[in-house]
């Protein structure tokens, strides 16, 4: 049977680009595989953020994992940091990454050099988390976006190194999961960079949460070249962000680009930034729908996560102790 583990940090809302790239995914994944998708809030206080925001970001998300079709009677869902076997690993699998792995993350060197603090061993050390968040469960699988596919990289990496040396076969080497056409869907501002939440312009993103006059409006002033949609998909290579709102519309509709090039070809943007608009609408309102009724009733989302900690706990602190053992530690059990 197939695992699979997968997250993000909830740190305000989420966007077209979490859904498309990660999201969406993570719901077609649930009725083959065993399911854990979590709240990575340890990931997020790798930046500084306000506790109470923290906790109800927590929330927040976890109603936007369930609003977007992830469903806690076949999937495990909960928040990180109350699954504590995830940090103890991070310790063991620290021992056995070298330096140089690390400085080969981009995201660390791109985070840092944004940032005008100290440089903090948190950010430096979170791929290491991320390793141990994984392998934690034995998860074959991890569906993410492409920014996410260098970590995966150095997580196989990490229990190669964990199985070498200690002569075991102990963790599998899990397989990244890009999928669709939309795993990196670009900012509307600029072609060239990723959709963020940690853009500055909202108008970059198309949030979760935004009704639909707000996802009309930033659509229709998207920057696009003059040119009309060509008819074919070589064609859109030169043009990021033309590509990008084809490819946009392709994943709303579970379409492929070149259908909706046939469909399009020749129309300028008057005519396909209000039907792509549609298809936004159409698609993200109910789930912001959704979003509002369960965020309603917060003690209920509280039960969930309670009880999703509670399964993730006993995984993995068998696997906890599994490891421990391998290693020589001590466990009270
Ligand atoms: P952000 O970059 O907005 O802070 P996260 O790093 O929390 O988002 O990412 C959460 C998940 O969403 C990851 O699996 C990531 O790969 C995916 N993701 C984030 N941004 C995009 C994007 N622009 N396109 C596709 N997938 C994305
Ligand atoms: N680092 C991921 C991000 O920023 C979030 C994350 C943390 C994650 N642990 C993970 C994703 C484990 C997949 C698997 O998006």
């Amino acid at each position: 049977m197939k695992r699979i583990l997968s997250g993000m940090q909830p740190t305000g809302n989420l966007h077209l680009g979490n859904y498309l790239g990660a999201l969406k995914n993570w719901v077609a994944l649930q009725d083959d595989a065993e399911c854990y998708y979590m709240l990575a809030d340890l990931h997020a206080i790798t930046v500084p953020q306000p506790p109470e925001k923290l906790r109800q970001s927590a929330r927040e998300t976890a109603a936007a994992y369930m609003a977007a079709g992830i469903d806690t009677a076949k999937s495990t869902l909960f928040v990180q940091s109350a699954v504590s076997a995830h940090a103890e690993l991070m310790w063991i699998l620290s021992t056995l990454t070298p330096l140089g792995w690390l400085n080969r993350m981009t995201q660390y060197k791109e985070k840092s050099a944004k940032s005008q603090d100290l440089e903090l061993l948190g950010l430096y050390s979170y791929p290491v988390l991320m390793a141990a968040d994984i392998l934690i469960y034995k998860a074959t699988h991890v569906p993410v976006g492409e920014d996410q596919k260098q970590h995966l990289e150095l997580t196989r990496d990490i229990a190669g190194a964990f199985n070498r040396h200690y002569g075991v076969d102990y963790f599998p080497l899990p397989e990244p999961q890009i999928l669709g056409d939309a795993t990196r869907v670009m900012s509307l501002r600029d072609g060239t960079k990723k959709m963020s939440k940690s853009d500055e312009s909202d108008y970059s993103r198309i949030n979760l949460t935004d009704d639909a006059d707000m996802i009309a409006k930033k659509i229709k002033k998207a920057t696009t070249d003059p040119d009309a949609l060509p008819d074919n998909l070589a064609d859109l290579v030169k043009r990021p962000e033309a590509d990008n709102l084809v490819t946009i519309y392709a994943s709303l509709t579970d379409r492929t680009r070149a259908s909706v090039l046939e469909e399009y070809a020749g129309s300028g943007w008057g005519i396909f930034k209000p039907a792509l608009a549609d298809i936004a609408v159409a698609k993200l309102a109910p789930i912001t729908e959704k979003m509002r009724e369960l965020l309603q009733d917060p003690v209920e989302i509280d039960r969930v996560l309670i009880h999703g900690a509670e399964h993730a706990n006993a995984l993995t602190q068998k696997h906890l102790r599994e490891v421990k053992e391998i290693v020589g530690l001590w466990s009270l059990m």
